[in-house]
């Protein structure tokens, strides 16, 4: 059968390449030499299934696509208020490269313009770590993202630094408010180092749904960084990943995203996939002109943007029936799909606001494939409560969805495999 979803992304390749508008990075003269008509996408699902068209595999560097993987590590290694301290979580609506700090304390605004990435490079590692080392430590970190050992291009590198002027301006303004605590040329080398780590666009679709997979890498399955700072990184990517055009982004395409002077473009799901694009002709923002439109794209095609509204938590309580009769009758709750706050919500409201008269009540979870930690105190909470309603409650738990259910203080459960262990014999 031919694949689906690479001729999906082939199509959609071919619609976008006739667009030549847009010029190659010209600061960096390196990226400048780059071939314009490279074009790429891919997808990576949170089990590692990577789909690709085009240029999947031609390496080219990650630039501003680093920032937000190590904020992650800096975030990893050093804690969140050291972190914030130094570096805040605004929207600074200006360019990537733009001089500017927070007026007084010198602070930049947020992770993703240059001005705060330089400073959480410089946060990266154990404190009074060498440079050395903490080059090492990034790359060792997004390689720990991509799934495999990623290399430094040096020609890139050295381009870079040669033209390094405005770079190492922001690094001296940042040294002067105590924001850099060492050498700034030191810092803005390290920088220029991550942002000159060659990545293919299937490692930049693995790399995002490492974020989407709650910083799991879906291949290697290692732990990169705990849910916690993925959080943190997705909402400052969603807010600021890019730049000034980050408020048309959020509304249009609704992705958190992050991109790359040399062309890359990444987008996360959560809990869904990793995107990447790759065609190194930027707009005025500096973002990829081809890698937008397909974003647009792949965002109205498939409905991507996180903020569409899910599908009711009704559908949670799959139906609400009685088994049998008489003082024997059991309220049945039959639960499905996946329960958040929402869904727990309408059990909460099927359990109690309606108040079943059954003497015994059965949640039967056997078509819940995930119940988060709320929803699952809430129904314990729904469990307790009708046990000191004098009810007997049954938990259908055959895939142990509750494991060692405990609803606290007078209350009671009954863990059963089938709703029939619970139900009345026929008479
Ligand atoms: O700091 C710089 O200028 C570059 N090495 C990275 C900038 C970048 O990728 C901006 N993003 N679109």
């Amino acid at each position: 059968m031919r694949p689906i979803i690479p001729d999906y992304l082939a199509e959609a390749l071919g619609d976008v390449e006739p667009d030549a508008s847009g010029e190659p990075a010209a600061y960096i003269p390196e990226l400048a030499a780059a071939d314009p008509e490279r074009l790429a996408a891919a997808f990576a699902t949170v089990d590692g299934r990577v789909y690709g068209a085009g240029d999947v595999d031609v390496p080219f560097t990650i630039q501003s696509i680093s920032k937000p993987f190590v904020y992650a590590l800096a975030l990893a290694d050093r804690g969140f208020d050291p972190v914030l301290a130094r570096v805040g979580v605004e929207p600074s609506g200006e360019a990537f490269n733009e001089i500017s700090l927070e007026s007084g304390s010198g602070r930049p605004l947020n992770p993703m313009i240059n001005a705060g990435a330089i400073t959480v490079h410089s946060l990266v590692g154990p404190e009074r770590c060498a440079p050395a080392d903490r080059v090492e430590r990034v790359i060792r970190g997004l390689s720990a993202f991509a799934g495999r050992q990623l290399t430094v291009d040096r020609q890139v590198y050295a381009s870079e630094m040669a033209t390094a002027h405005r770079n190492l301006a922001i690094a001296h303004m940042l040294r002067s408010h105590d924001m850099l605590t060492e050498d700034a040329r030191t810092v803005v080398e390290g920088y220029t180092e991550q942002c000159s780590v060659l990545v293919t666009t299937r490692d930049l679709a693995l790399m995002a749904a490492t974020l989407a997979n709650r910083g799991v890498n879906p291949l290697s399955g290692e732990t990169v960084v705990s849910e916690t700072v993925v959080r943190q990184v997705l909402s400052v990517m969603f807010s600021c990943g890019m730049y000034d055009a980050a408020g048309d982004w959020a509304t249009q395409v609704g992705i958190p995203a992050k991109s790359g002077v040399a062309g890359g473009l990444i987008g996360t799901l959560p809990g869904r996939i990793g995107i990447a694009t790759f065609s190194p002709r930027l707009d005025r923002h500096g973002n990829s002109v081809r890698g937008v439109s397909l974003f647009e794209r792949f965002s109205s095609d498939m409905g991507l943007h996180v903020m569409d509204v899910p599908s009711a938590g009704q559908a949670v309580v799959r139906s609400n029936h009685v088994l049998g009769s008489g003082t024997d009758a059991l309220r049945v709750l039959e639960l499905q799909g996946g329960i958040d706050f929402a869904g727990a919500e309408r059990v909460v409201r099927a359990a109690l606001e309606t108040a079943p008269p059954e003497a015994r009540v059965a949640v039967d979870l056997t078509r819940v494939h995930a119940i988060d930690d709320v929803a699952r105190r809430m129904v314990l909470e729904v469990a307790r409560r009708l046990t000191l309603d004098g009810q007997e409650v049954y938990l259908v738990d055959p895939e142990t969805m509750l494991p060692d259910p405990d609803p606290g203080e007078g209350g009671r459960v009954t863990v059963v495999r089938t709703v029939e262990e619970a139900a009345p014999t026929p008479s």
